[in-house]
């Protein structure tokens, strides 16, 4: 169900809920891009290159989301590999319970089933000009992140991490997350215009022209800005949670709550920047208003 799959040159990918980027820099060692949503699926990946007689020589993480980093202390433990992320997204991967702490503060959740809370910690480093294995590319993706980052191999496939997120992920989730919305638009706008034989974002099969799927990115998360625009008239941000609920048919559960309220955060955040709305303090009641 889940294998290796060649794509160019010495390029290749573990196709999985969360795609796994593999570049051969040589016969025998591997740089891998992300390192799986799941022990398990480490686990496969590291049967795969012992069947090769490969070694990981670097993990370049896009971004510290808990589907990004699971295998890193497991490739790790195994091979010594050096593991590279962004000096923003360093941090939370290094301790991957500091954005627990961020976002569930004062929310009742289960640590001990809560992933990120159980994602082990990381041994890892800034990604550098110096240290940035030989023949890859960098390029920056800001938005969904905090600094999130893609990669090109020498084979020209470009791995776009979650700066593009695929049909299937907007019809299930309808809110999926966004760390910056403006930004996240803008990176969307950057893809639709650099080239490349393939592009692999970590939740969609390669695509060999992503304008169409960008597109629809922008389309989403502007309908959800002219929808929360909309909630602007005067309310507090709890009634405005629940009518955005509501007019999306979501329901919630503690894990869901989380992320469509710091959305519906990022969001207004946006429109902010856009100078659409304001936000007014009145008899101790914070309010967003149209402008
Ligand atoms: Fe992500």
């Amino acid at each position: 169900m889940f294998e290796v799959r060649h794509l160019k040159g010495r390029t290749y990918y573990f196709e999985a809920f969360t795609n796994v980027g593999i570049y051969r820099l040589d016969s025998k060692r591997v740089v891998l891009i992300d390192s799986c949503d799941h022990k398990r699926m480490a686990k496969a990946v590291n049967n795969y290159l012992k069947s090769e007689n490969l070694t990981v020589d670097t993990i370049i993480n896009t971004h510290c989301h808990v589907d990004h980093i699971c295998g890193n202390k497991d490739f790790y433990e195994k091979y010594g590999c050096r593991i590279l992320s962004t000096e923003k997204e360093k941090p939370f991967i290094a301790q991957p319970d500091l954005e627990g702490t961020f976002y569930f503060a004062g929310i009742d959740t289960d640590k001990t089933r809560n992933p990120f809370f159980m994602v082990e910690p990381s041994v890892i480093d800034t990604l550098t000009e110096e240290n940035l294995p030989e023949g890859l590319g960098i390029i920056k993706l800001p938005g969904h992140g905090f600094d999130m980052i893609g990669v090109r191999t020498p084979d020209d496939v470009v791995f776009v991490a979650d700066s593009i997120l695929s049909e299937k992920t907007w019809t299930e989730f309808k809110v999926p997350f966004f760390h910056d919305v403006n930004k996240s638009i803008e990176t969307l706008k950057m893809l639709k215009e650099i080239k490349a034989e393939l592009f692999v974002p970590s939740h969609n099969e390669p695509l060999e022209d992503i304008r169409a799927l960008a597109g629809l990115n922008i389309s989403k998360l502007e309908e959800l800005k002219e929808a929360v625009y909309g909630l602007c008239n005067g309310v507090g941000f709890d009634e405005m949670f629940t009518a955005f609920l509501n007019q999306l048919s979501l329901k919630i559960r503690t894990e869901k709550y989380v992320s469509y309220s710091v959305m519906l955060k990022n969001i207004l955040q946006a429109l902010v920047e856009d100078e659409r709305i304001k936000a007014l303090i009145e008899d101790n009641k914070f309010l967003y208003f149209r402008k």
